[in-house]
């Protein structure tokens, strides 16, 4: 496999403990993986004969970006609902009457798996294009055994050639889909005696999620659900508060999941005892911003406290039709406050972390993955900076170039 050196870097923001930003930085990388990291001149005199130079022509270099709350395997989009969204019905009600989660459900339900693919693969490109390099990604407009298998496969299949790592979760307990509407309790139990132990048979999910509201899944449902899924040894991540509040975060703190994302209900008092259960919040402001809503999660509040604060798009046909972490990145800071660099460690090292994929991506450090993002930009707080428009430059998985804009 190739060696590469990357030089002319303006900064480095390796994220790495100690020198989180090297000015005039350089990367090397061998066989897919990072080898060195450090100040120009140090790095040059380990450059040899065979190791391919890229210029980053006095550019930024990041840590591909993680998105740690993704749901992108669903046929058709909610335009129409967004537009009655906008005369003034609620999210809430467009849900009630069939429309919503169950409305995407009924048409992925209709589509092959070859059709889930090649959408899947489709929006693949626009989260590399936003310089994104891992997606945590959830099942959860199936809803039956067969067509959340068909989601899981689909998932297996888009990570299979290293374009775009793929972390996957099961989110069986996404909706009540039609058929058990008179008969909730029943789509539990088939959630948890024929789904997941199908899904861990064929370790089709490394994560499993429950949407935790009183009026989809409650707290006994969705724990019912999330004890089912630990002991078939899959890690747990809850959509918590995010219309009620302090609801699935006290769920999330009791089982110490992984995750409690949305969070934009949670109240501070609730923040201790996340943070004592080692629970790190996931913070998806795209989807408040879509929602028209004001009400975004107390991100200060988080780090104040010493929570890992993580972001993400939540990519999703109805709360948040966005692929892009740059424009997360402008949300965090205008709407939440978050200070730059929190703000790109929320989507770099602490995602990584909240993946347990700590050890190998998510910062820039030797024997990581070669993950990296050259960025259109001289400074990485013109990151969050300018917004509306896609600053990657090029991106690399693994040491192997991805996607890369001549426009800039
Ligand atoms: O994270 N809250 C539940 N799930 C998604 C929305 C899914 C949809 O509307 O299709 C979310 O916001
Ligand atoms: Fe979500």
């Amino acid at each position: 496999m190739s060696h590469l050196a990357v030089v002319h870097c303006a900064q480095l923001v390796t994220l790495a403990r100690s020198a989180e930003i090297v000015p005039d930085g350089a990367l090397l990388v061998r066989d897919g993986r990072i080898q060195a990291v450090g100040p120009r001149r140090v790095i040059e005199t380990l450059i040899t004969a065979d190791t391919e130079l890229i210029d980053a022509g006095g550019r930024i270099v990041l840590p591909g970006f993680i998105d740690a709350h993704t749901h992108p395997v669903f046929a058709g989009n909610r335009a129409d609902e967004f537009e009655e969204r906008i005369a003034g019905a609620t999210y809430s009600e467009i849900a009630a009457r069939g429309g919503g989660i169950r409305g995407t459900v009924r048409r992925t339900r209709e589509a092959t798996e070859d059709d889930l693919l090649a959408i899947a693969r489709h929006y693949r490109e626009w989260f590399l294009r936003g310089g994104t390099t891992t997606i945590e990604a959830k099942s959860g407009y199936g809803l039956s055994l067969e067509a959340e298998m068909k989601i899981l496969r689909v998932l297996r299949r888009l990570g299979e050639d290293g374009r775009l790592r793929v972390v996957p979760t099961f989110l069986g307990a996404h909706e009540i889909p039609d058929e058990y509407r008179s008969r909730p309790a029943e789509y539990v139990q088939s959630v948890i005696h024929e789904m997941l132990p199908s899904v861990a048979r064929e370790k089709l999910a490394e994560f499993c999620d429950v949407f935790c509201e009183p009026n989809i899944f409650s707290i006994d449902e969705a724990r019912a659900v999330l004890h089912a899924a630990r002991r078939l040894g899959l890690g747990l991540r809850i959509h918590a508060d995010q219309f009620t509040a302090d609801y699935g975060s006290r769920l999330a703190a009791e089982l110490r999941a992984t995750t409690a994302d949305h969070l934009e209900s949670t109240g501070a008092a609730n923040f201790e005892a996340l943070k004592a259960a080692g629970v790190a919040p996931v913070l998806l402001p795209a989807s408040v911003y879509h929602l028209g809503s004001a009400r975004y999660a107390d991100a200060r509040g988080m780090l104040d406290l010493g929570l890992p604060v993580v972001l993400a798009t939540d990519f999703n046909p109805g709360s948040s039709p966005t692929p892009s972490i740059p424009m997360v990145l402008s949300l965090a800071c205008t709407q939440m406050k978050m200070r730059p660099l929190e703000a790109i460690a929320a989507v770099t090292v602490n995602a990584a972390a909240s993946l347990c994929r700590g050890h190998e991506i998510g910062s820039l450090e030797p024997g990581k993955w070669a993950d990296f993002v050259i960025h259109d930009a001289e400074d990485y707080r013109e990151l969050p900076y300018f917004f509306g428009r896609d600053p990657a430059r090029a991106v690399y998985v693994a040491g192997r170039l991805q996607f890369s804009s001549n426009i800039y």
